[in-house]
């Protein structure tokens, strides 16, 4: 009887099937009720003492086999179901959409490219500055009444006096001194970023908003060079590079002047954002002061340089028509994802 079970142990190992019917009839056939192992359990009786221990081992080892073979090819019959259910091929995949840049960091960085070409470099400094560079160094001393232009958020004020105040930058200026203090000249930068200033939102303006600071400090650096650049950005960013400057006054830069574009009067929209006269005003510029040099211990006499500062924002607001500042910073998806395709 031993080698009769030793044949259902090498008939157990070789099953192998597809189906679960065949599952099924083989599960039957050794443990149904009037299965095999039944049957070989009913025998137990009749087998001599001497042989019990023997065929006891042989019985409990064909039924654990016989289990786990069940269980195997049960799992394996149950997973191929559930991937026959889903894996259909014919089926769309899950779309993954794609996020779109903010329009501000896009200007930025095409702004940032433009000038790269002719060699500047980006700057960073912090946004929570000191009065010195944010004001001082900037030729802008204690009472200097232009400092009112910039209505400023402190976030300390000085007991004795202002040059103690630490408070959030209200312009990239303050970046123009701390990248002079650092590194000497020859020096051209890039300086974008986020700045704050007291003011009522409104449609035109913000609490935080965003400016690219420009600084070119060399021998003999003129007016003249400071005007070819600025009309090359023109021509790079807006595809116009009819420009004139106004005289104008920052105290950081002498001469001072507004640049303004040639922007066209060809429809209606240009009569609109140009006020009928077809020039937009697009950012402050001028020679950088001999103080300021002064001020970072860079000789005057030796060195001289340009400087220009721009809003982001407006810049945008021109490039892709927009008309209230605030939609750059509720975030509305809707707005967004008008600016999927740009880069
Ligand atoms: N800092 C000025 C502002 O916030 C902008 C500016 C004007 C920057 C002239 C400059 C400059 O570097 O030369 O209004």
């Amino acid at each position: 009887m031993i080698s009769k079970i030793r044949e259902y142990l090498v008939e157990v190992e070789d099953f192998k099937t597809q189906s679960k019917s065949e599952l099924e009839e083989f599960r039957i056939k050794y443990l149904g009720k009037k299965g095999i192992l039944n049957d070989l359990f009913a025998k137990f009786k009749e087998v001599p003492v001497e042989q019990k221990k023997e065929f006891g081992q042989v019985i409990n080892l064909l039924k654990n086999q016989v289990n786990e073979k069940i269980d195997d090819f049960r799992n394996a019959l149950d997973s191929s179901d559930t991937h026959k259910q889903t894996d259909d091929f014919t089926k769309s995949g899950i779309v993954k959409e794609l996020g779109s840049r903010h329009p501000i960091s896009i200007v930025r960085n095409r702004i940032c490219e433009i000038f790269s070409k002719i060699g500047f470099t980006v700057a960073e400094a912090p946004e929570i500055e000191d009065d010195w560079h944010n004001f001082t160094a900037l030729n802008l001393p204690e009472y200097h009444p232009a400092r009112d232009m910039q209505d400023t958020f402190f976030i300390e004020k000085g007991e004795k006096s202002s040059s103690e105040d630490v408070l959030l930058r209200t312009h990239t200026s303050s970046v123009q001194i701390r990248y002079m203090e650092n590194n000497k000249p020859p020096m051209r930068i890039l300086a974008p970023g986020r700045v704050f200033r007291n003011e009522a939102i409104s449609s035109r303006s913000h609490c935080i908003f965003h400016q690219i600071e420009g600084l070119y400090i060399d021998k003999e650096v003129s007016f003249a060079d400071l005007k070819q650049t600025l009309m090359y950005f023109t021509e790079e960013l807006f595809g116009k590079s009819k420009i004139r400057l106004r005289p104008s006054y920052f105290p950081f830069t002498e001469p001072s002047a507004e640049v303004d574009v040639y922007w066209g009067l060809e429809n209606e929209v240009d009569y609109r954002i140009t006020k009928g006269t077809g020039w937009l005003e697009i950012m402050g510029c001028g020679m950088v002061d001999p103080n300021v040099l002064k001020n970072v211990g860079i000789n005057p006499e030796e060195y001289s340089g340009y400087a220009f500062g721009m809003g982001i924002e407006r810049i945008v607001m021109l490039l892709y028509q927009m008309g209230d500042i605030r939609m750059f910073f509720e975030n509305d998806v809707r707005m967004l994802e008008q600016f999927k395709n740009e880069l």
